[in-house]
């Protein structure tokens, strides 16, 4: 299977060993701790899970500023985005060296990880400019995963930390949620080696579907992973256990058996596209797939990115032999009313613009949200019934 980045192992920060887990909960409890925000308790998730193999925690001010700026740490590991642990204010852990870490997301805070504070650094104004402006490409406080690290803190915190649960991922998604060495583990009981791997935030439409399709195709894989992002999400978009339900009806209907793998991992969206893009790719990798499917504005939002800026970044900044994972870089997909069918628009020959229908996700909300019916060019049936009764039952 795919070598892990930068490591021959996978690195979950998950306390495996139940009774050393035990042991540090107790300790954790007389500890100083602070509730951390939803997205350093995602990054939490994600390291425990092994996604963010090989770093060992949140990252100091230098490595946050040398990743945004130019996608390397100071020990020479290429990394897209700042993994932070960042803080409004500290009095609670000042001169801590072991501090508790409280889940944001789950009622009464649990302790989440256990933190070894190596530097408490406080960003100035311009640094965390600096750091929205390469990591987002804009620093309007109109996008939203602008807004999310604004409203942040300044006081970044860093140090290796110890996991002991995967939040309200593994209680609210358990057929779904997956750690990477999970996701590994049913790859190769499957006697999967090449697999494509599909990031999806949205409900699974047609051209989604056809997307996964071809890719398989393309790249000759064993296998696809679904792998859905269960994490937070700006307002309208849909919720992942709509989502979920949908993904599985199209998949049970539209798909051969045993050639897709319906996953989630927990993580917030950021909506950073190409550096999200690069970051996707790495946790991928992690998980042990071959191929990420990278197509139109991925993980974009509004008008912030070009179509294909989420491609353009692997050709053009990310440095070659960075990453081992293979990037499928998908058209723009539509339905051809000529062929009647979801199509790559650049490989089809005698159509015009009018003999495309084209399908977007954001086009699908704004229709079920005005209580339109989705047609068969946008959604499968099944999938259009789960999506409207969300819908309806939002109004009702
Ligand atoms: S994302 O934020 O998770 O990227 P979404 O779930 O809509 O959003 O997209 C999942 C993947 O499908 C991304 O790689 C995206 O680029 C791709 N995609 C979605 N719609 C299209 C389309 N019409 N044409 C080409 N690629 C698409």
């Amino acid at each position: 299977m795919i070598r892990p980045h930068g490591s021959d192992r996978l690195k979950p920060l998950y306390v495996m060993d139940e009774k050393q887990r035990r042991e540090l909960e107790k300790e954790a409890l007389g500890l100083p701790s602070v509730v951390i925000s939803s997205a350093a308790a995602a990054n939490a998730v994600m390291l425990g899970s092994g996604y963010f193999t090989p770093l060992s925690g949140y990252m100091n001010l230098k490595d946050t500023l040398g990743v945004a700026e130019n996608m390397y740490t100071g020990a020479g590991l290429f990394w897209p985005i700042p993994i932070v642990n960042i803080l409004k204010d500290t009095p609670a852990i000042a001169k801590a060296k072991r501090i508790a870490l409280r889940d944001p997301n789950v009622e009464g805070n649990p302790v989440l990880a256990i933190q070894e504070v190596e530097t408490i650094e406080k960003a100035t104004e311009e640094q965390l400019a600096f750091i929205t402006e390469k990591v987002f490409r804009t620093t309007d406080p109109a996008h939203p995963g602008v807004a999310t690290f604004n409203s942040l803190g300044d006081y970044v915190v860093s140090g290796p930390i110890q996991v002991f649960n995967f939040s309200y991922f593994e209680t609210e998604f358990p057929e779904t949620f997956r750690t990477a060495y999970r996701v590994r583990e049913e790859m190769s009981e499957l006697g999967w080696e090449k697999i494509v791997a599909f990031q999806t935030r949205n409900p699974m439409h047609r051209a989604h579907e056809e997307l996964c399709k071809m890719a398989k195709e393309a790249t000759g894989a064993d296998g696809i992973l679904i792998h859905m992002l269960l994490g937070k999400l700006k307002q309208g978009d849909i919720p992942a256990d709509v989502r979920d339900a949908s993904i599985r009806k199209m998949v049970d209907l539209y798909f051969p058996p045993n050639t897709v793998l319906i996953t989630g991992y927990g993580f917030d969206m950021l909506y950073a596209g190409p550096r999200e893009a690069v970051l996707h790719a790495i946790f991928r990798q992690n998980s042990g797939c071959t191929h990420l499917i990278v197509g139109r504005d991925h993980a974009g939002v509004g008008n912030y990115y070009g179509p294909f800026d989420a491609q353009a970044i692997f050709d053009k900044e990310v440095p070659a032999g960075a990453l081992e994972i293979e990037i499928f870089k998908a058209d723009h997909t539509a339905w051809s009313k000529k062929l009647n069918k979801v199509v790559m628009m650049g490989q089809v020959e005698n159509h015009t613009k009018d003999d495309f229908v084209m399908l977007s996700g954001t086009k699908v909300r704004e229709m079920l949200s005005k209580g339109e019916p989705l047609p068969v060019e946008f959604a499968r049936p099944e999938v259009a019934e789960i999506l409207g009764q969300y819908y309806r039952s939002q109004v009702s």
